[in-house]
């Protein structure tokens, strides 16, 4: 199958907050950064507004839909408190993630087969105010076809397992779960759902998700910021910007 388009690659800031919060100032700024990966060529900037806040705040939220020229992905967990959030922000899309107060990040999918009828609820309102609703979800056929019939638009295929795996030399099963992506991903595009891709993604791990014909976004965030400490943003994102071209060609 040909590609169906250019990869975007979405930058997720969160991890500038997590280190501004540590100290609890201003600085460094999730803003800057935001408007550094727009000029280095983001396709889009992602930022997660947890129920905590342990990251971004509100007042990032509001800075970057005043500030942004690229279209902002807004993850956000099923709660009423965050769709009002979305509701009176109307992000360009809206990704809605599942959230436990303990975990350190997004460990799993949501679990869209069992919530079917409430999901479908809960992003209708999105979806009428214009915003692409895309559902973090496991490479599973019963998510993906869940997601499909509660009529979200996009399907972002949670990558962590595959990248655990092959960081901790597992690579029986990163092949596995890899396969298991791919699979999926044409799945998906199949039920007429775009296909996203991200999550725990490094230089050594992007280029075979890359290569999906049917993925047409990757969002990524903690392995650029990391690097980012090292060479600067600018060039984190041109190194994994390279890497995706050369995965595509
Ligand atoms: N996509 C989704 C839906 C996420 O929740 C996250 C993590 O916040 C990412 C992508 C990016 O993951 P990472 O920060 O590991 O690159």
């Amino acid at each position: 199958m040909d590609y169906l388009g250019r990869l975007r690659l979405g930058v997720n800031i969160d991890h500038v907050a997590t280190v501004r919060n540590a100290r609890g100032g201003n600085v460094p700024d999730p803003v800057r950064a935001a408007k550094l990966a727009e000029e280095f060529g983001a396709d889009g900037v992602t930022a997660h507004l947890r129920e905590d806040r342990r990251h971004m705040v509100d007042e990032d939220i509001e800075a970057l839909v005043d500030a942004l020229t690229v279209p902002l992905n807004f993850e956000m967990a099923a709660t009423d408190e965050m769709q009002k959030i979305a509701l009176r922000h109307k992000p360009h899309a809206v990704c809605i993630v599942p959230e436990r107060r303990e975990e350190r990040t997004t460990e799993g999918g949501l679990e869209v087969a069992r919530e079917e009828n409430k999901l479908a609820h809960f992003i209708a309102p999105l979806a009428d105010a214009g915003c692409r609703v895309s559902i973090f979800i496991a490479a599973d056929p019963r998510q993906i076809e869940a997601a499909a019939r509660i009529g979200a638009a996009v399907v972002e295929l949670h990558t962590g397992a595959y990248c655990d795996a092959h960081a901790e030399g597992r690579f029986d099963e990163r092949d596995a779960e890899l396969a298991r992506l791919r699979d999926m991903s044409s799945f998906a595009h199949s039920l007429g759902l775009e296909v996203h891709a991200g999550h725990g993604l490094t230089y050594d791990t992007v280029q075979p998700v890359a290569a999906f014909p049917e993925v047409m976004e990757l969002n990524i965030g903690h392995f650029l910021i990391g690097e980012a400490i090292f060479v600067g943003l600018g060039s984190a994102m041109q190194k994994m910007r390279k890497l995706m071209d050369e995965a595509r060609t």
